[in-house]
């Protein structure tokens, strides 16, 4: 998937939605943080974790967003105008332009899915963090998806479509062994679902089918005919009372030990 202008207006709208608030939330537990500390954040799209992350680090803090998106890192900075202790950088996972042991915390929400390289992408999580910082890492394992629906074979046929939108459909699955062989310690995974049953744009699946749909058409055999009967078959649902989908997203904390 290339994260142009486009899908900087799509994830604009569905990053405000009421599932998204939900896992951002999530996500500032799981990272505890604490005014003055250095925070990362790897693949920091719109920017709206580094926006609240700002508030939480306060002046003494400091927060770095990198990503390898130019449209995104633009949406970012729009989101963080006046602050001065914040820095954005057109960069790679997998080559984090920063020093050695700078940061009290490395964040990257839905990132680590897209990269091919998840092991040189946590060797550079390890190498930046301070010793005894935290990583926080949350992934969609998108073969868990459970979706109500009157044809089965076409829905399975668009969800396998969908997996071609980044490299690792169920990276979840392997994160905890790769974090281990990063040399990450107290490695710790909670699932979380996301399950609605309206199809509704607020609910994380009523706001990723429509994509998923657009997606899929015109691959493995796909047609937009096909893909649009989809998404109207789930819409039928849903006036009849009868639409639902759920799926689990994944948060690993680990602990640069020494
Ligand atoms: C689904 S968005 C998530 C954005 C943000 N983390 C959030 O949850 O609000 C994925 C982001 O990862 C970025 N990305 C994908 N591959 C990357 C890579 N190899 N290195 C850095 N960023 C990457 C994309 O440009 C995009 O902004």
């Amino acid at each position: 998937m290339e994260f142009d202008e486009r899908i900087v207006r799509q994830l604009e709208v569905m990053y405000r939605t009421r599932d998204v608030l939900r896992r951002r939330a999530l996500v500032r537990d799981a990272l505890a943080v604490a005014p003055g500390q250095r925070i990362i954040d790897v693949g920091c799209g719109p920017g709206f974790y580094v926006a609240e992350l700002l508030e939480l680090v306060g002046p003494h803090g400091s927060v770095v967003g990198i990503d390898t998106s130019a449209p995104m890192l633009t949406a970012a900075a729009r989101h963080v105008e006046g602050h001065n202790n914040v820095a954005f950088h057109q960069s790679d996972a997998v080559a984090l332009p920063v020093e050695d042991a700078s940061f009290d915390a490395v964040v990257s929400v839905q990132v680590l899915e897209y990269v091919p390289e998840v092991p040189v992408a946590l060797a550079e999580m390890r190498r930046v963090l301070r010793p005894g910082g935290r990583v926080v890492l949350w992934d969609v394992d998108w073969s868990t998806v459970s979706l109500h629906t009157t044809d089965a074979a076409r829905t399975q046929r668009i969800l396998r479509a969908w997996d071609a939108h980044l490299t690792h459909p169920s990276l979840p699955r392997t994160l905890a062994a790769q974090l281990r062989s990063a040399g990450f310690d107290d490695i710790r995974v909670e699932g979380h679902t996301f399950a609605t049953n309206e199809f509704v744009p607020d609910s994380y699946g009523g706001s990723a089918l429509p994509g998923i749909a657009r997606f899929a058409a015109g691959r493995d055999g796909i047609t937009k005919d096909e893909a649009k009967a989809w998404e109207a078959e789930q819409r039928e649902l849903a006036e009849r009372g009868e639409f639902f989908f759920a799926c689990i997203q994944f948060c690993f904390t680990a602990i640069r030990a020494s």
